[in-house]
């Protein structure tokens, strides 16, 4: 559905994308995460055909962005980052000059019009100066501009930074629901944000892509360095340990004695490989009663983390 290849894009000495390739297809929602400056609304307005690429091209439905922009405006709905509207508008107003902009009208504009007004839910403010509005209608009316000529594909740049809490549970509702018919992206730095409404996670980081996955395999790219918690009934934990540490797949662990008498070690695998059925044959092998054993669960944040830092010059 969108095929971005190879964008490069500098602003005088700042290199903002370096060599951005990533693929969306029909359906998907992608969580476009990265932290300020990462590049995000860069890619956003290159896919939209707001500004152009140094080099590199998007192709949506097949149609190059570089080539063919109006072409592809036309099947894609923007809510840029600042979501600019003009105040002294009424919404209803608004919503039918930016729907003539795009070549509705009669029927068709009015049909839309209230589509767009139903979806979003702002029927009872339409006649209100777009001004007045609070933050979260605001977005609301953002969402509806981007609607309102009913495009395949969403692209919403960071659609619920400065909304109340309230008004952010809204407003991912809304989006979760278009998410059903439409292809979306959707950008963001917050962590949860991304895990709360994609179902694919890309993450960029100084103008490149360093991962992209659903977000329980993200959640798996950074298990290398997890450790597994393995719960014995021990007579010595010393002895335990003293076999841990002659077995080369390991390479740390610690314990400690919970109150019950039980010892739960805590066990770092060498190479960061899945250690598991090893520790079950070794408990095995010595007979040590095996209670419990648990890897460690990295969180999208620790992925996150270790992705960017590694990025970072040393
Ligand atoms: N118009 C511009 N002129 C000069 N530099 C720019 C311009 N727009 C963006 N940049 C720079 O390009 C880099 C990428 O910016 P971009 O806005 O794409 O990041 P972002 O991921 O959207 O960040 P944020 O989370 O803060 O919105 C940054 O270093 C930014 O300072
Ligand atoms: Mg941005």
């Amino acid at each position: 559905m969108i095929e971005v290849r190879n964008l490069v894009k500098s602003y005088g000495y700042i290199k903002a994308l370096d060599d951005v390739s990533f693929e969306v297809r029909r359906g998907e929602i992608v969580g476009f995460l990265g932290p300020n400056g990462a590049g995000k609304t860069t890619t956003m307005r290159i896919i939209t055909g707001y500004i152009y690429p140094d080099s590199g091209d998007v192709l949506v439905r097949g149609k190059s962005v570089v080539q063919d922009p109006i072409e592809v405006k036309r099947s894609i709905g923007y809510l840029p980052e600042d979501n600019p509207l003009y105040d002294d508008m009424e919404v209803l107003e608004y919503l039918q000059f930016i729907g003539e902009a795009r070549g509705l009208k009669g029927s068709k504009l009015k049909d839309a019009l209230d589509r767009v007004v139903t979806t979003v839910d702002i029927n009872h403010v339409v006649y209100r100066p777009i001004g007045e509005l609070s933050k979260g209608y605001r977005q609301r009316v953002g969402l509806a501009q981007a609607l309102i000529h009913d495009p395949e594909i969403l692209i919403l740049d960071e659609p619920t930074t400065g909304l109340d809490p309230t008004q952010i549970v809204e407003i991912r509702s809304l989006i979760k629901d278009l998410g059903k018919e439409k292809t979306l992206i959707i950008s963001t730095h917050i962590l949860p944000e991304a895990q709360a409404t994609s179902t694919r996670i890309l993450i960029i980081n100084r103008g490149k892509i360093v991962a992209s996955g659903a977000p329980e395999e993200l959640t798996q790219l950074a298990r290398g360095d997890h450790s597994i918690h393995f719960v014995v009934k021990i007579g010595s934990p010393e002895q335990v340990a003293g076999i841990l540490d002659q077995t080369p797949w390991i390479e740390a662990h610690t314990y400690r004695i919970r109150d019950n008498g039980e010892v739960e070690f805590v066990i770092r695998p060498k190479g960061g490989e899945d250690i598991r059925e090893r520790l079950f044959l070794l408990a095995r092998e010595n007979d040590w009663i095996l209670l419990e054993m648990w890897r460690e669960k990295a969180t999208l944040e620790d992925v996150f983390l270790s992705l960017i830092t590694e990025e970072v010059p040393s």
